[in-house]
C-alpha cells in the first residue's frame, strides 16, 4: 500500500509544492474515537459487510492505477491561469484522498485485534486511497510540483470527530467523490477534445473504488439504527448533508476555471453533483434534502458569492482589521442563508424505503 507513495519519491526530483493555507473550505485530516469503534456491534449488517470485505479483497483495479506511455510528454502548455487551477485541483484531490487514507489506516491498526472485518475493510480501503493519492501526486510531478505526504502527515492539524460523524460524513465524501469523478469521466466521454490531461480517463474504475467504499460506509450506518430511526439523527444528517453540499458549492464556485477549462459550466456540474449524492444518500439516511425547493439551489449560490468576495478581501493589501470589518457582513449572510436552507422541509427517506418495499 505505501509503495504507491514511495514511487512518488523516486521520481525525478519535482519542486516540493508548500500545500496551500488552510481554510474552513481546504480538506481536513481527522481522528476519532476508537474505543467506540472497536465497540460498534455490527450484527445488523454482518452479511453485507462480509460480502463488501470480499469485494475489496478481489481488488478490481490493482493494475488500473499504472501510468502510461501517454504521461511522458511535456505539460508546457498548460499555461497560465489553466495550469494554476489544475494544480489546486491536484492538490486538493490529493489531499482529500491522503486525509481518507491516514484515517482508515489508523483505524485498521487501532481495530486490528478488536474487530478483526473491519480491520481488515479499513485496511483494504486504505490500500485504494494510497494508489489513488500517489496517483495524484504523481500527475503533481508533471507539472514539476510535488506534495511532501510525509511531511504534511506531521504538520497538519487533525480535527476529532466521534465515529458517528465519521459514518456519515465519510459516507458521504465517498458518494460524492463518485459523483465528482463519474460526472467529469461522462462529460469527456462526450467531449473527448475538452480532455487536456489523461489522468481524467481513469476516473471511471477510480470513482468504483469511491462507490464501493460508501457503500462500505453506509452497511456501517445501518448497522446502527441510533443514527437513523430518531428524530435527533434526522436533524444530524440534514446538518452533515448540507455542510458537504454548501462545502462542495463553495468550493466549485471558486474553482470555477478548472470546470471551465474541462468545457463545464461550473453551476451546472455543481448541481448536477449535489442532486445525484442527495438521492444516493436517501439509501443511507433517514432524510434527503428537498434540493428541488425553489429557494435551495438559489441560496447556496449566494453564498457562494460572498465566499468569493472574502476570498478578494482576504488577498488584498488593506490592514487586517479593514478585512475583518468587511468580512463579517458577508461571513453572517451564509451562515443565515445556510440557516435558511437547513430549514427547508426534508424528504423522509425512511418512509420512501418502506413504499419501494
Ligand atoms: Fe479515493
Ligand atoms: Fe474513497
Amino acid at each position: 500500500m505505501l509503495t504507491a507513495l514511495h514511487m512518488v519519491n523516486t521520481l525525478p526530483k519535482p519542486e516540493i509544492k508548500t500545500p496551500s493555507k488552510e481554510t474552513v473550505l481546504t480538506p481536513r485530516f481527522y481522528t476519532t474515537d476508537f474505543e467506540t469503534a472497536a465497540n460498534l456491534d455490527l450484527s445488523a449488517q454482518e452479511t453485507e459487510l462480509k460480502a463488501m470485505l470480499a469485494e475489496m479483497r478481489t481488488d478490481y483495479n490493482r493494475h488500473h492505477f499504472v501510468r502510461d506511455e501517454v504521461f511522458n510528454q511535456s505539460w508546457e502548455h498548460i499555461e497560465g491561469e489553466a495550469r494554476q487551477a489544475f494544480i489546486e485541483y491536484l492538490e486538493r484531490s490529493c489531499i482529500s484522498e491522503f486525509s481518507g487514507f491516514l484515517l482508515f489506516k489508523e483505524l485498521s491498526r487501532k481495530l486490528k485485534n478488536r474487530s478483526p472485518v473491519l480491520a481488515e475493510i479499513f485496511q483494504l480501503m486504505a490500500r485504494d486511497e494510497a494508489r489513488h493519492a500517489g496517483f495524484l501526486n504523481k500527475a503533481m510531478g508533471d507539472f514539476k510540483l510535488s506534495l511532501d505526504l510525509g511531511n504534511v502527515t506531521k504538520t497538519r492539524t487533525y480535527t476529532f470527530f466521534p465515529i458517528e460523524w465519521v459514518l456519515y460524513t465519510v459516507y458521504l465524501s465517498e458518494k460524492i467523490g463518485y459523483w465528482r469523478y463519474i460526472i467529469i469521466y461522462r462529460h469527456l466521454e462526450k467531449y473527448p477534445e475538452n480532455q487536456f490531461y489523461p489522468i481524467f480517463q481513469y476516473f471511471e474504475s477510480w470513482c468504483q473504488d469511491e462507490n464501493r467504499h460508501g457503500d462500505i460506509f453506509k452497511a456501517l450506518l445501518r448497522s446502527q439504527p441510533q443514527l437513523w430511526n430518531n428524530w435527533k439523527a434526522r436533524l444530524w444528517s440534514r446538518f452533515f448533508l448540507l455542510s458537504v453540499f454548501a462545502t462542495h458549492t463553495l468550493t466549485v464556485h471558486e474553482r470555477a476555471g478548472f470546470y471551465t477549462s474541462l468545457g463545464l459550466d461550473a453551476t451546472e456540474f455543481d448541481c448536477e453533483v449535489v442532486r445525484n449524492t442527495n438521492e444516493t444518500a436517501g439509501r443511507a439516511f433517514p432524510v434527503m434534502l428537498n434540493t428541488e425547493h425553489p429557494q435551495f439551489f438559489p441560496r447556496l449560490q449566494r453564498c457562494a458569492g460572498y465566499n468569493m468576495k472574502i476570498a478578494e478581501i482576504e488577498s488584498s493589501s488593506i490592514p487586517k482589521v479593514v478585512k475583518v470589518i468587511r468580512k463579517l457582513p458577508l461571513i453572517a449572510a451564509i451562515v443565515w442563508n445556510l440557516l435558511l436552507v437547513y430549514l427547508i422541509k426534508p424528504v423522509d427517506a425512511e418512509a420512501l424505503r418502506q413504499t419501494v418495499r
